[in-house]
């Protein structure tokens, strides 16, 4: 059952790698509830449907892909790419009427991954500028399953007071837990931190411990973004987005830019999963699962700062999906 949050439904969300989705082969998916069918036709194209065939209510992902076409496992009704019926197998001579079709979603490909919305974005899929600048180099962590809310776990994001924790010894030191006082900017279509400083243990190409300088966005309702700051010119940055897959299940996925050259895709990949799998006891512990935008039901500290502007930004928002 498709989730009723009407800001989430008109967003952009991930929902695949564009290499898992190959021509032939439909892939099941799900988004705010919502059964997804995903195909690739010849012409390279992505379609995104709800799963479900309207004659008896079959999934079509289990069904057969052909360079235009996809037909329904039960009783082969052949859909188009426009999602038209055109063939009902058990009457070759009947033209299928129009209301014979599948309910089609909008579907791009950005950052080499499937986006899909189930209604209508006002705004493109959110920006990753260091994905398309050439000193970066940029990689996919993910997804990665995770049985906790969104909101939940872009919260988790923007903490930093959880590092000598949660990721002592990566991206943080139980010697330096103080976290001092930053400046947070929100307008209706982000919030911005711009200088949050941390202690790393170990940063990049400093070779010994260091307070780093990030700036911290919150771009969408579940997506995330941030940026170290820093004057030699090394960049690291990372865009943080979740997919809604239902309410207490989603789908974690990190876009990391360096211009760092000496790790390999691979290295990447590994850190970045080990911060998550750090994280992800953690915040699957927290009750309740749904975020709470009343800010009375739970204490705050000056370093809360962010995750309270996101707290009242969702609610003016309006987004009920993974809140209380
Ligand atoms: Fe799809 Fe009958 S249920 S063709
Ligand atoms: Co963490």
């Amino acid at each position: 059952m498709l989730i009723q949050d009407t800001v989430l439904i008109n967003d952009w969300h991930p929902i695949a790698r564009s290499a898992d989705i190959v021509e032939g082969e439909p892939v099941a998916a799900r988004l705010l509830g919502e059964d997804l069918v995903l195909w690739r036709s010849a012409d390279g194209e992505i379609h995104a449907w709800r799963d479900l065939c309207i004659h008896r209510g079959a999934k079509l992902s289990l069904g057969k892909a052909t360079k235009t076409t996809l037909a329904c496992p039960y009783h082969g009704w052949v859909y188009n790419g426009e999602g038209r019926c055109i063939r009902f197998p058990a009457h070759p001579e009947q033209c299928p009427p129009a209301k014979a079709q599948a309910k089609v979603y909008q579907a791009r490909e950005r950052y080499n991954t499937i986006w899909v919305s189930l209604g209508e974005p006002e705004r493109d899929i959110p920006v990753f500028p260091e994905w398309d600048d050439q000193r970066f180099k940029a990689v996919v962590c993910g997804p990665y399953k995770v049985q906790a809310g969104g909101p939940r776990l872009i919260e988790n994001f923007l903490d930093v007071a959880h590092f000598p924790f949660v990721h002592q010894g990566s991206l943080g030191d139980l010697e330096h837990t103080a976290l001092s006082d930053y400046q947070v900017d929100v307008t209706p279509d982000e919030i911005v931190a711009n200088d949050i400083c941390v202690w790393q243990p170990n940063p990049i190409g400093v070779g010994q411990g260091a307070y780093m300088h990030y700036i911290y966005k919150v771009l969408r309702p579940l997506t995330a973004y941030l940026a170290k700051q820093d004057e030699d010119n090394s960049g690291l940055a990372l865009l943080f987005t979740i997919t809604p897959v239902d309410i207490d299940h989603s789908l974690v996925w990190t876009y990391e830019a360096t211009t760092t050259k000496d790790e390999s895709d691979e290295e990447i990949i590994k850190f970045q999963e080990g911060i998550l799998f750090e994280d992800i006891p953690v915040v699957e512990s927290q009750r309740p699962e749904l975020l709470p935008l009343d800010l009375q039901a739970e204490l705050h500290l000056r370093s809360d700062r962010l995750s309270i502007a996101y707290r009242r930004w969702l609610r003016e928002k309006g987004v009920t999906f993974g809140t209380a």
